[in-house]
C-alpha cells in the first residue's frame, strides 16, 4: 500500500513509519515539525514538510503519491496546555484535522486510521476500560480527540471513509533508531530517565496514598513498537466496517514500580519527592485490549515494564553519543 503518515517526525509517528516501511508498504511522510525532528523520519520514508491544514498542498502530496490510506497522529497532545490553551487544541485537533478529511474526500482517499486516545473516557470507575465506557473526557485534549472521531462517524456514513480509531494511554520505551524526545516532557518514564541522567535532581510523585497495592497510581504503558504494530495491522485487516479499539495492558503498573524498574535498569539511584495529589488523578487508569485482540489478534510482545524501561534508556545513550560524536 501507499501509507502517509501524517506526524510521523513525532515521536510514536516515526516508530509508526519504520514500522509500515519493514512491513513493505511505500510510506510517505507529513509533519510540520512542529514537534516532531525530521532526522527520526526512517530513510526509506518519503518526507514532506507541510501542515495537514495546508488543503492544496495535502491534496497534491495524496494524488502525486497515489495515496491509499492515511494514518493520522499529528495532534497536540499535552493535557495541560490543552486547558489553558483550549483554542490551539481545538484548532489543531479538530479544525486542521476537518482540512486533512476533506482533502482525503476531494482526492478519493477512503481509508483512515486514527490515534486517539483513551483520554477520550475520562475517568470511569470500572477497570480496565473497555471501548463501551462512556464518553466523558475531564480536559480539552480529550474532549477534541473524541470531536475528530465523531466528525469521522460521519465522514464515513456521507462519504465512506472507513476509518479505525486506536485509544490508548501512555506509549513508552523506545525502537533502536526512535526515542522519545518531547519539549516540555510531561511523561513518567523520561523524566525519571532525566533523573538518572544527571538532568534534573529528582521526580515528584503525586501522592502516595491512593487505594492501590504500594499507595501510588497505576497507570498502562504501551511498548511504542507495540502501538506502530497495532496500527499496522489495523490499516492491514481494515474491512468495509470502521472500528474503534482500545491498546492496553490491562494491568498496569504503579508510579512507585516504575521508580524502582528505573533505578535497576539504569543503575542510577532516582530521588522522589512525594507531593499532593493533582486534582482528577484517578487511582487507576488501565484499557483492556480484549477486542482488539479478539478481532485482529493483537497482543503486545514489549509488555515487561524491564524491557519499556531497557529500550528508552539504550536509545538515550546511543542517542547521545551519536550527538556527541
Ligand atoms: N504519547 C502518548 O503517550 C500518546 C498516548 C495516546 C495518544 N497519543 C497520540 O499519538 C499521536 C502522536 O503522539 P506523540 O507522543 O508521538 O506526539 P509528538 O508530539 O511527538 O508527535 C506529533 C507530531 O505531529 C506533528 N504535527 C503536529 N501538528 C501538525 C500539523 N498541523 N501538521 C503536520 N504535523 C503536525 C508534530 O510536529 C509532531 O512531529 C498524537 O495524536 C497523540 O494524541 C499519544
Amino acid at each position: 500500500m501507499n501509507i502517509l503518515i501524517t506526524g510521523g517526525a513525532g515521536y510514536i509517528g516515526s516508530v509508526v513509519t519504520e514500522e509500515c516501511v519493514s512491513a513493505g508498504h511505500r510510506t510517505f511522510v507529513v509533519d510540520n515539525l512542529v514537534k516532531g525532528h525530521r532526522e527520526m523520519v526512517h530513510e526509506d520514508a518519503v518526507f514532506f514538510e507541510a501542515d495537514i491544514a495546508d488543503s492544496a498542498a495535502m491534496e497534491t502530496i495524496l494524488r502525486d503519491n497515489r495515496i491509499d490510506a492515511v494514518i493520522h497522529m499529528a495532534a497536540y497532545s499535552l493535557v495541560g496546555e490543552s486547558m489553558t490553551d483550549p483554542s490551539a487544541y481545538y484548532h489543531k485537533n479538530v479544525v486542521s484535522g476537518l482540512s486533512l478529511l476533506d482533502a482525503m474526500k476531494n482526492c478519493g482517499v477512503k481509508r483512515l486510521i486514527f490515534s486517539s486516545t483513551a483520554a477520550v473516557y475520562g475517568e470511569p470507575e470500572k477497570q480496565p476500560i473497555t471501548e463501551d465506557a462512556a464518553h466523558t473526557p475531564t480536559n480539552t485534549y480529550g474532549e477534541t480527540k473524541l470531536a475528530f472521531e465523531k466528525m469521522l462517524k460521519w465522514f464515513d456514513k456521507a462519504y465512506g471513509i472507513k476509518y479505525t480509531s486506536l485509544r490508548y494511554f501512555n506509549a513508552a520505551g523506545a525502537s533502536e533508531r526512535c526515542g522519545e524526545m518531547h519539549d516540555p516532557e510531561t511523561h513518567l518514564v523520561p523524566l525519571l530517565l532525566d533523573v538518572a541522567e544527571g538532568k534534573s535532581p529528582k521526580a515528584k510523585v503525586f501522592g502516595d496514598d491512593y487505594p492501590t497495592p504500594d499507595g501510588t497510581c497505576i497507570r498502562d504503558y504501551i511498548h511504542v513498537q507495540d502501538l506502530a504494530k497495532a496500527h499496522v495491522l489495523a490499516l492491514e485487516k481494515q474491512g468495509d466496517e470502521s472500528r474503534i479499539y482500545n491498546l492496553g495492558s490491562g494491568g498496569g503498573y504503579s508510579v512507585k514500580e516504575v521508580v524502582e524498574m528505573t533505578a535497576k535498569v539504569t543503575g542510577c539511584d532516582i530521588p522522589v519527592e512525594i507531593v499532593e495529589r493533582r486534582a482528577g488523578d484517578p487511582a487507576v487508569l488501565v484499557a483492556s485490549s480484549d477486542r482488539i485482540h479478539d478481532e485482529l489478534g493483537w497482543t503486545p510482545q514489549r509488555a515487561e515494564l524491564h524491557t519499556i524501561i531497557r529500550t528508552a534508556w539504550e536509545w538515550r545513550q546511543s542517542h547521545a553519543k551519536a550527538h556527541a560524536s
